[in-house]
């Protein structure tokens, strides 16, 4: 049973968390929150990486590993507070286990799993429909069941990067001003910027672990042990992403194609698509069912941006950053 209070610990242990090991801190998401918790001048960074990696920070500490040689994950996880795993999609489904098998035998006390999207525990019919919920679920019984805890990452799908990647996710082909709306386009979700996401977790892991005793109403990383961590830049429709990217770009409708897709159908025609092998349809799978009007990625109540003092963001801002990342990728 953990201690609820700090003054319930041994004299000496810290109540906050110092040493951090990161896998993924040279993907997408692992660079920002890389980058945010390096600059908290608080945390001593370890990147376990595989040998063939990019290059790192300079104040990173490298460490590389095999997966098929699970001694050298857990002499990479030694003294260790907290291990954050953001595994690509692509990774082999046993890499995030064997990352837990040996954060637990090296004493590791605080896990991040690999999520950055849905709440998959507040919705497990979603988790069940994207095809991901499950190994997500299991991953956090994982860790459980092993005496750790985790706290996992619900943000949404990724704003600048959804805006640019074509018409797979948001709809949007930004170069050839296309766009396709999932039923009416009227359906808001939850979506965060890569840097709120980095922001976010760089915040909490920089509280208390635990609050001093029971009149210290401070928020603590305790506070969200073996929960999500719902975070949020912007509450938007694809209708309203439209009228930034108008803003932004100066143009008006009438300069792009729009169309209209039932976003039921939409999401039947690529799981039946993904079903037969067709992986490329996994991500409009996905967003279907995200972008679907039951609320399956609207993680406003109870979230953790005004309690982590995280700062408002400018919607044009952030659409002009996937309108330049478009250039890059269509
Ligand atoms: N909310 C959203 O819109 C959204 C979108 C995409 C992904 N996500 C989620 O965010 C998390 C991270 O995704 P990401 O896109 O940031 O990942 P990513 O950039 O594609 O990859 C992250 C890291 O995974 C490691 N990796 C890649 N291939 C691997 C392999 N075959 N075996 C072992 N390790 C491998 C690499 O680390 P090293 O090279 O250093 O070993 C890489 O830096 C995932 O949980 C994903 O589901 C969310």
């Amino acid at each position: 049973m953990s201690a609820r209070f700090a003054s319930d610990q041994p004299s000496g242990l810290s109540n906050h968390i110092k040493n951090v090991a990161i896998v993924g801190a040279t993907g997408r998401i692992g660079t920002h929150i890389t980058r945010t918790l390096l600059a908290t001048g608080a945390h001593k960074i370890t990147a376990l990486t595989r040998p063939s990696s990019s290059p790192l920070p300079a104040d990173v500490t490298r460490k590389e590993i095999d997966y098929t040689v699970p001694s050298t994950l857990t002499s990479a996880l030694q003294n260790q507070d907290f291990l954050i795993i953001s595994l690509s999609a692509t990774a082999p489904r046993d890499a995030q286990t064997k990352l837990i098998a040996a954060a637990a035998e090296a004493g590791v006390k605080w896990i991040m799993p690999s999520e950055y999207g849905t709440d998959v525990a507040a919705r497990p019919d979603v988790g069940q429909d994207i095809l991901l919920g499950p190994g997500m679920l299991a991953a956090r019984k994982q860790i459980v069941d092993a005496g750790m805890s985790f706290v996992g990452v619900a943000c949404g799908p990724w704003y600048e990067f959804s805006l640019s990647e074509g018409e797979r996710s948001f709809g949007f082909e930004l170069k050839q001003r296309r766009v396709t709306f999932y039923d009416r386009g009227e359906t808001k979700i939850t979506t965060s910027t890569w840097p709120l996401c980095g922001e976010a977790v760089a915040k909490l892991l920089s509280l208390p672990i635990l609050p001093e005793g029971a009149s210290d109403e401070q928020p603590t990383l305790s506070r969200w042990r073996n929960q999500s961590l719902r975070i949020g830049s912007f509450f938007i429709s694809q209708r309203e992403m439209f009228d930034s990217v108008l803003r932004v770009t100066g143009t008006k409708e009438e300069d792009w194609e729009v169309q209209y897709e039932d976003v039921g159908e939409r999401y039947e025609r690529a799981m039946k698509g993904v079903r037969e092998g067709n992986m490329a349809l996994f991500g409009v799978m996905l967003y279907a069912r995200v972008m679907r009007g039951d609320g399956a990625s609207d993680l406003e109540q109870g979230k953790a941006n005004a309690v982590l003092g995280l700062g408002e963001e400018s919607l044009d801002k952030m659409t002009k950053v996937a309108v330049a990342m478009a250039k890059e990728k269509q």
